[in-house]
């Protein structure tokens, strides 16, 4: 990415989202796991937590909770009723993630939940599960639809549904990439967002220390 977003992307996360020890230390476990480096960054973190923030999230549903980066960072949007579910399918991951939300004194509040989020989902839809009033899609890619079909079964109106890595880079307008299983899996969702009756939904581009990518947001509607 060029060096004024990566140097803008500095300067908003000095004004809005400077890390504190717990997220900080997040990292730096995170590194030492050796775990992918694809947490969401402090400013889209923070992001969400303004997003979370603007529902009045009470329930939040994350799907795909890797080291728990961005779980703290909703977890801190909650009220202190609040309380968060968050889907990882690597128990690893899962490990490191809970550490991470302990050492950030969520440990009450977000439980991490291990297993197969398409199995997992349908099991909450079946049992009852009351409605989310945020939800954070960002795990494997190419369900992403699935994660969103599903994630609307757990949703009231106007709850919030963002998807993260929805431009890679600009991928997603390249024909030349539109068969790589990612880039077809998030483009799926974005298409169908763009004419779904149950929601209004745009994409935000992101450029910054994590490249150039994009969130799509959704809000789901009074009636659908
Ligand atoms: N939201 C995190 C980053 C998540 S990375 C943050 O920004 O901090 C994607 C995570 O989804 C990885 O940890 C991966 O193991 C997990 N994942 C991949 N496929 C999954 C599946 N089918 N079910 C649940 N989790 C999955
Ligand atoms: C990848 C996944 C992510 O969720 C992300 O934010 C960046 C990259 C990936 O699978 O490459
Ligand atoms: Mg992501």
């Amino acid at each position: 990415m060029t060096d004024i977003f990566s140097a803008v992307d500095s300067y908003i996360e000095g004004l809005f989202a400077k890390e504190d020890e717990a997220l900080s230390a997040a990292v730096a476990d995170m590194k030492a796991a050796q775990i992918p480096q694809i947490s969401v960054s402090p400013v889209l973190g923070r992001l969400l937590f303004v997003l979370a923030k603007a529902v009045r999230a009470r329930r939040i549903l994350e799907i795909g909770t890797l080291g728990g980066y961005s779980a703290i960072w909703l977890g801190r949007a909650l009220p202190e009723d609040g309380r968060m579910l968050s889907l990882e399918i690597d128990p690893r991951h899962a490990a490191i993630a809970r550490g991470n939300l302990a050492r950030a004194g969520l440990q009450d509040k977000v439980e991490v939940r291990e297993g197969v989020a398409l199995d997992i989902l349908p099991r909450l839809i079946a049992s009852g599960e009351p409605p989310f009033d945020f939800i954070f899609i960002d795990a494997d890619k190419e369900p992403y639809l699935d994660y969103f079909e599903l994630s609307l079964q757990l949703s009231k109106a106007g709850t919030m549904i963002v998807a993260d890595n929805v431009i890679r880079h600009g991928a997603v307008i390249d024909p030349s990439r539109a068969e790589v299983p990612a880039v077809a899996g998030v483009k799926r969702l974005s298409d169908a967002l763009a004419t779904h009756p149950a929601v209004d939904a745009t994409i935000i581009q992101t450029v910054g220390v994590k490249s150039h990518d994009g969130l799509v947001l959704a809000v789901v509607r009074e009636t659908r």
